[in-house]
């Protein structure tokens, strides 16, 4: 007769790695194991009691249930745990000097209005009036023309148009393209900072844990042009709250940008605007695409 010893928690752990070793895909088997490894290796070290495995799938649960066309809480957990940003800088290593890119967000809806040069992209009043200017280049410093800035933004009302049933479906979104010398500009208005969606199971969790979900002032952007890697990116006010702290980790110090203040009676001052405004340059820098079928749009499912 056998007589076995107990099982040891690493035990479980190894089967369940072993478990995956006929896994045809090599890809897919590293996934698996390393992802087994790594997970019974969070609940040893933390010895993980089984009310607190229940709370977890608790939250998971609830965060399927408040996950729809709309709201993608999965992804907001991604975007408040790092994740989304971590992903985003293995694949994209910002090389050659190129436009570091940033989290996408949930508020990005693809098709805005393509927009005339030095147009508008408030289609009511949204706060101080940002004139939006710069050049794309590649990375040797070539103008790009005919390059596509798809920028979308919140008001003063800190709502993004998606957010707001009232607002009109282009408001603070467009789409521009750059001149036969790359130059572009916009008229946007300046960003205010905003809190990631906290109604719901994130939310929660920073409440709990003493983080806030403050995300500083930004404008969204991406950048597309034939032959170059597309890039999701921002322009961070660099005199905004919470740089330091951005609930999403998105700041990157390349992206910082000053709002400069102008008068009302600067000669510059863009057609429409009456009062004070504000300007800022925004140089953007692609890089060749590497891979044929680069570049993959960055897109949410929902
Ligand atoms: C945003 O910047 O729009 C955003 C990014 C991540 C989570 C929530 C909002
Ligand atoms: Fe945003």
């Amino acid at each position: 007769m056998r007589t076995a010893g107990s099982t040891t928690p690493a035990d479980i752990s190894r089967a369940v790695v072993v478990s995956f070793d006929r896994c045809e895909s090599e890809r897919l088997r590293r996934v698996m194991q390393s992802l087994v490894s790594h997970l019974h290796a969070f609940a040893t070290e933390v010895e993980l009691t089984q009310d607190e495995w229940e709370a977890g799938i608790r939250t998971l649960t609830e965060t399927g249930h408040i996950t729809d066309d709309r709201r993608q809480e999965f992804i907001l957990w991604s975007d408040a745990l790092g994740l989304s940003m971590l992903v985003d800088a293995l694949e994209n290593t910002g090389s050659q000097g190129a436009t570091e890119s940033t989290v996408l967000g949930p508020f990005y809806v693809p098709g805005a209005d393509v927009r005339e040069v030095g147009a508008s992209i408030a289609e009511e009043p949204a706060g101080e009036p940002a004139w939006v200017h710069g050049y794309v280049r590649d990375v040797s410093g070539r103008p790009i023309a005919g390059a596509e800035l798809d920028v979308w933004q919140n008001g003063d009302d800190r709502l993004y148009a998606v957010q707001n049933p009232d607002a009109p479906e282009h408001h603070l979104r467009g789409r521009f393209r750059t001149r036969d010398d790359g130059s572009y500009a916009f008229l946007a208005v300046r960003p205010v900072p905003y809190t990631i969606p906290d109604d719901g199971p994130v939310g929660r969790m920073l409440a709990a844990t003493g983080r806030h979900p403050w995300r500083p002032a930004h404008i969204h952007m991406i950048v597309r042009a034939p032959g170059y890697r597309t890039v999701a990116t921002h322009i961070f006010d660099a005199e905004s709250e919470y740089l330091d702290s951005d609930a999403v980790f998105a700041v990157k110090p390349s992206l910082l940008r000053d709002f400069v203040r102008r008068s009302a009676d600067d000669p510059e001052r863009p057609a429409g605007v009456g009062g004070p405004w504000c300007s800022v340059e925004n140089d953007l820098v692609l890089e060749e695409s590497s891979r044929p079928g680069e570049p993959t749009d960055p897109g949410r499912t929902a």
